[in-house]
């Protein structure tokens, strides 16, 4: 690699920094011995730094690409199912056919909950918010699971990395189910890792459930789209969490609480909302208007990205499977659809989105894919977080061997008085 640096210059001193380089993407200054030379970086919301390296998931915002391990997401969406996609991001390869089936196996064997997580399910209010439930479930796996894991060995990580996975569609699913007072149905063995969720959350023990294959592609669909993308808010909280050595549930709980946000994995249930609330096209123009102000702090939920200035390529995926199901339920003509088609047209021929590069991302589609799946709006988001799961235990698995891992602690420029005596 060509030794390059950069040159800093700030009154008398003039101090030379290395430049760090990936595989792709830009180049970085490696600010790790500023301190040393008298500086910090400053870059409140880390929009310019990058807190690790990682082999995991690329992002290039400007030419809208998105690639799992190399792999770009149009494909993985298109071929593979949502445990492949998991297997991928953990340890660097799809899985082989016989590797599939092991994978799975493993999976399907660690679904159920410990019987006494039923109990904590009973603690709280019916109605709770589905991600305040799991962020306390998935906390308080960690009551359960500590004593013979050792977080430095790759067995343990895999066995704590397996539970995680396996147990977040019974944990979603039961937050839903207890708010509607309906009993806990129990994940099967025998049934895909999607399958298994819908059938816990739509099944009830006196009348049967059959998944629509339909339906179920398209939920195979958020879940890939959602599996991971890169250092994102909660992604780096799990990181940060875990850079404390702390117990994996407990890091998975704090990704879960960062993404509940409407900045962040909120915001597919936040544009339903802002959807229902429009109501209709003839006041599309008034949300423009308001989105627009600099005096209203409402904005245009699903609209803009803190990496992607074109568009998502996760959007357009989302929207066609949105299609496919609005095509196969014959709901081609569903209010919420036609209305969110128009507002994105409005929006996109506008000067303030157009100026500002604010697309439609992700979350613009999914939660109307998910309406149509008949998932309610509160679920939303855990759909996202059983999703990201994937993501999350691939990236802490990742930190913990990385010989750069260092406990994360950010620097401040100190603003307040500076010393007074009393
Ligand atoms: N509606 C109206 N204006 C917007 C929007 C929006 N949705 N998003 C950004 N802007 C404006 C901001 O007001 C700002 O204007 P200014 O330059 O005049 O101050 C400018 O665009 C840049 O916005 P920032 O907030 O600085 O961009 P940032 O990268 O910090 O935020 C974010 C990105 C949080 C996603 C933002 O676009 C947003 O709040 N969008 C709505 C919520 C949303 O859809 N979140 C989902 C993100 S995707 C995901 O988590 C899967």
């Amino acid at each position: 690699m060509v030794d390059k640096k950069a040159k800093i210059s700030f009154q008398e001193k003039n101090i030379e920094v290395p430049i760090i380089e990936g595989t792709m993407g830009k180049p970085a200054i490696d600010a790790r011995k500023l301190d040393q030379k008298g500086f910090l970086s400053y870059d409140p919301g880390f929009t310019s730094t990058a807190s690790c390296s990682s082999a995991i998931t690329y992002v290039d915002g400007e030419n809208s690409t998105l690639l799992y391990r190399g792999y770009p997401i149009e494909q993985l969406a298109e071929h593979c199912d949502f445990l492949d996609v998991a297997y991928l991001l953990f340890n660097g390869e799809l899985p082989k056919p016989l590797a599939k089936e092991k994978y799975q196996g493993i999976i399907n064997s660690h679904n159920l909950l410990h019987d006494q997580i039923n109990n904590i399910y009973r603690g709280y209010r019916r109605d709770a918010h589905p991600m305040a439930v799991m962020i306390g479930v998935v906390g308080s796996m960690s009551a359960f699971y500590f004593d013979d894991m050792n977080i430095n060995n790759l067995k343990h990580r895999r066995q704590s990395a397996y539970r995680l996975l396996a147990k977040m569609p019974t944990i979603a699913a039961w937050s839903y189910t207890y708010s509607l007072g309906l009993p806990f149905i129990y994940p099967k063995y025998d049934v895909g890792y999607g399958d298994n969720f819908l059938n816990m959350m739509f099944s009830v023990p006196n009348k049967p459930y059959q998944v629509n294959p339909v339906l179920s592609k398209a939920f195979e669909k958020i879940l890939i789209l959602h599996a991971d993308h890169e250092q994102n808010a909660s992604t780096s909280t799990v990181r940060l969490v875990g850079s404390t050595g702390a117990n994996p549930f407990a890091c998975i709980a704090s990704g879960i609480a960062s993404l509940w946000g409407p900045a962040h994995g909120g915001a597919n249930e936040a544009t339903l909302k802002m959807l229902s609330e429009i109501k209709n096209e003839s006041r599309i123009g008034d949300y423009i208007k308001r989105a627009k102000d600099k005096d209203d702090d409402f904005r245009l939920m699903g609209f803009g990205h803190r990496v992607y200035r074109n568009h998502d390529p996760r959007a357009e995926i989302m929207k066609k499977t949105c299609h496919d199901i609005l095509d196969e339920l014959g709901l081609n003509n569903e209010p919420l659809f036609k209305l969110a088609n128009t507002l994105e047209r409005i929006a996109l021929e506008d000067e303030y989105f157009i100026e500002k590069k604010l697309y439609p991302n992700v979350d613009f589609y999914s939660g109307i894919v998910m309406r149509a799946l008949g998932i309610p709006n509160s679920m939303f988001t855990a759909v996202f977080a059983l999703a990201r799961t994937a993501g999350w235990i691939a990236h802490w698995n990742e930190m913990m061997t990385s010989a750069e891992n260092k406990i994360g602690r950010p620097r401040q420029i100190y603003t307040g008085k500076t010393r007074r005596n009393l």
